[in-house]
């Protein structure tokens, strides 16, 4: 601290205006902490209606994703299952559960379950999940291991700088594209040489111009 005042300048005096240049330092961090928008939302894990479980489903029972998220791969948005896929099974799989009350429940009324939404881009903000999975990029990069979660929690910023990282070098994150549900798959050699493979022979070449993201 002491290069930055003059010699001779009082020791008190020193101390407290060190102290106040620390405690400005300190709370400049917390403001730029909060302001940058790759801490916005990472963690976030909303208490659901009915304690539905991917990592029994999709991890234990081994249910592929696309069996109730089946609009990813072609269209816009992934899609919460209706109720009736559901029911699919638990017309007799725990019938009478006390936890799949509210799933019965809707299933007699046609009252949708009340879902919270984990995952919300701004509007201003255009996404596709159709682009991505037939490109060969797997829900892991952007939702992680959602096969070992018990509860469905958001792991990635998916701010600006988080999409245009991957855009800018997609080749370690592209993969033959009947294994983007394949949660833990890792191919036989370096992941980018397979990537730099399938982006030459399918011509995959993710947008970074402003209006591809921002319509
Ligand atoms: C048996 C049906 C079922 C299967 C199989 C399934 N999911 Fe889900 N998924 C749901 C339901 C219901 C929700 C809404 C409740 C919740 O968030 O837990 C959901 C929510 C999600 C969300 C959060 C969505 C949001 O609100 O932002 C993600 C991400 C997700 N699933 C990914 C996956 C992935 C990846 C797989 C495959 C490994 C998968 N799911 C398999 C039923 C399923
Ligand atoms: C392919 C069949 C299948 C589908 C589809 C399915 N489940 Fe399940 N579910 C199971 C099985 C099997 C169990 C575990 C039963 C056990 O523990 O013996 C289970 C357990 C549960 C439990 C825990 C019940 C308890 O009493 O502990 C809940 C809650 C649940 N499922 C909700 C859902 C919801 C919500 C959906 C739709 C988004 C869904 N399940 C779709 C097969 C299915
Ligand atoms: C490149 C990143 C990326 C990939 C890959 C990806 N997602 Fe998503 N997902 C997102 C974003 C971003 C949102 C929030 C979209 C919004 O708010 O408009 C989202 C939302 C969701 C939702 C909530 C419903 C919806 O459509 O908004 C579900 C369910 C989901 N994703 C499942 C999946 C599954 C299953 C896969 C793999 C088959 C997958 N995602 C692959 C980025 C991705
Ligand atoms: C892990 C890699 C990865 C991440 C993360 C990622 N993308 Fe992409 N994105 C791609 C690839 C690969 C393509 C190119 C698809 C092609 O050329 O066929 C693409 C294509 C696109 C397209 C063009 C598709 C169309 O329909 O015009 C948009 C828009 C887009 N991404 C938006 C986003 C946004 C917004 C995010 C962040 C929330 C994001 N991406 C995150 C890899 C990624
Ligand atoms: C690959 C997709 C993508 C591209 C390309 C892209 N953006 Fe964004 N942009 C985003 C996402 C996602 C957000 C939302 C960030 C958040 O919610 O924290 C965003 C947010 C913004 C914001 C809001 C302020 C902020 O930082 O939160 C501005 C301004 C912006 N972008 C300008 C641009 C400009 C200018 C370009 C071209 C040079 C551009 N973007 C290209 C995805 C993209």
């Amino acid at each position: 601290m002491s290069a930055i005042f003059p010699k001779g300048f009082d020791t008190r005096l020193r101390l407290a205006a060190g102290t106040v240049l620390i405690v400005a330092g300190a709370l400049l961090g917390v403001v730029l902490y909060l302001a940058h928008p790759q801490q916005v939302d990472t963690g976030y894990m909303p208490v659901q209606p009915v304690a539905y479980s991917h990592k029994l489903h999709a991890g234990n029972l081994g249910l592929d994703c696309t069996y109730c998220h089946y609009t990813v791969d072609k269209s816009r948005f992934a899609a919460v299952p209706p109720t009736e896929v559901c029911m699919n099974c638990h017309a007799r799989v725990r019938e009478k559960s006390p936890k799949l009350q509210l799933v019965r429940e809707s299933y007699a009324t046609g009252n949708p379950i009340p879902w919270v939404k984990v995952h919300r881009l701004p509007d201003y903000v255009y996404f596709n999940h159709q682009a991505h999975v037939t490109a060969g990029v797997s829900c892991v990069h952007c939702h992680g291991r959602v096969d070992q979660m018990a509860e469905v929690r958001q792991l990635q910023p998916m701010s600006m700088a988080f999409c245009l990282d991957c855009h800018r070098n997609p080749a370690p994150n592209i993969r033959p594209a009947e294994y983007v549900t394949s949660l833990g798959w890792k191919p036989e050699g370096d992941p980018a040489e397979l990537g730099r493979q399938l982006i030459a022979a399918k011509h995959i070449n993710p947008p970074q111009n402003c209006s591809a993201c921002h319509r």
